[in-house]
């Protein structure tokens, strides 16, 4: 895992680095043509400003100070200006100690022709600095990207992790479920076979057992794994399935209600909802309760139902764990009371399809309450 950790975060490094680096030489290379194109505009400007009659120093000043471009440079040519190029050029003129580029504007203004000249050099001081500062902040950005990059890989790779171990954890509880059947069948079949002539019916009869354990238990994973839709959700009302789910266990426990004079309608699939709060009142059977009541209440955008029991209770400690598949709360009462634990995952599959919620607390009894969008 660690090694998977790094070896994303190294890559993650290295194209958010590109990334930076793209769009840095972007700006840079922007920000030196528009300094470009800001310098040539300046130059345009002060040429269109001079009067080459009444040129001065003290107008060059002026202009200088106006315009910021330092040092300036203006040439009056009065002779031969028909052998002069209007617009910019750029010279590269070799000093005692460095290159320096010089731009010069030429703009005719008959008789005369005027000539703007500027160094490159002292005006790019200016883009030197930006530059050091866009390369700062684009450095500090850097870091806050690795750094929230490696939060945000060491997280997924917790839930990675824990995905994993849950899978490996699934797995051993399906081979350990299916294994004792197994060697009950395998065992059940080799005395069959030593018996030969003796008449199996009861060996065949517990074989078969067995088998419908296995069934079942094959049936209700596959039921876990399906990816069920909102296709069949229709309008449903909570209150109406709730009788018809009374009629059908009534007698095997006492049903109270507790319903206000609302509509608590919801959207979903009651096949699927049906199969949920069966699931749970099979549990109140299954664990000593002798009193199953129903609450509903309906909130500004939810319908809360409660249902809670009067049996045996889940200790606190083992609530966390008790929509996990193949949990069983309690080993020693669960060995005489049938079931592969799979019926509470069933039900939190089920309501996770409805959007809902499901929270279980336990005093006493056990009580579940689930909180549905309401439609
Ligand atoms: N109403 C209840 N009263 C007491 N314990 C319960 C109740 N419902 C669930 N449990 C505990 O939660 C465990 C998980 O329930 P479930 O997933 O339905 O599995 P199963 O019923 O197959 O054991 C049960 O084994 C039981 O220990
Ligand atoms: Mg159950």
């Amino acid at each position: 895992m660690n090694n998977f950790k790094n070896e994303l975060f190294y890559k993650y490094a290295i194209v958010v680095f590109l990334i930076i680096a793209f769009f840095e030489g972007i700006l840079m290379f922007g920000m030196k043509k528009s300094f470009d194109m800001h310098l040539k505009d300046k130059l345009a400007l002060i040429a269109s400003e001079i009067d080459p009659q009444n040129f001065n120093q003290n107008q060059l000043l002026k202009i200088q100070h106006k315009y910021r471009v330092f040092p300036l440079f203006v040439q009056i040519i009065k002779n031969n200006i028909s052998n002069l190029q209007p617009g910019y050029s750029t010279n590269i003129i070799n000093g005692p100690l460095t290159k320096e580029k010089i731009l010069t504007y030429t703009i005719i203004k008959k008789p005369y022709a005027i000539k703007i000249s500027t160094l490159y050099s002292t005006n790019d001081d200016k883009i030197e600095i930006i530059k050091i500062i866009s390369l700062i902040a684009s450095f500090i950005i850097y870091l806050i990207s690795l750094f929230i990059g490696w939060k945000f890989i060491e997280t997924l790779s917790k839930e990675i992790e824990l995905t994993f171990k849950r899978l490996k954890n699934f797995n051993s509880n399906v081979s350990h479920e299916l294994k004792t059947p197994l060697a009950i069948i395998k065992s059940k079949i080799d005395v069959a076979l030593m018996n030969k002539e003796k008449n199996c019916d009861k060996l065949l009869y517990e074989i078969l057992e067995e088998i419908e354990y296995i069934n079942e238990i094959t049936e209700k994973l596959l039921f876990l794994t399906k990816n069920y839709n909102n296709k069949n959700f229709e309008k449903i009302d909570l209150e109406e399935l709730i009788f018809e789910l009374y009629e059908k266990y009534e007698g095997k426990i006492e049903f109270k209600f507790h319903f206000g004079e609302d509509d608590y309608e919801i959207l979903g699939d009651k096949i699927l909802l049906k199969i949920a709060i069966s699931n749970i009142i099979e549990n109140s059977i299954k664990y000593g309760a002798s009193q199953i009541e129903f609450t509903l209440q309906k909130l500004k955008n939810k319908i809360i139902l409660s249902i809670k029991d009067n049996g045996v209770g889940i200790p606190k400690e083992k609530l966390p764990f008790i929509f996990d598949e193949f949990y069983r709360a309690d080993e020693s009462h669960n060995k005489n009371i049938k079931g592969f634990g799979l019926g509470l995952s069933i039900v939190k599959n089920i309501l996770n399809l409805h959007k809902a919620k499901i929270k279980i607390q336990s005093k006493g009894g056990v009580e579940f309450i689930i909180e549905f969008p309401s439609s």
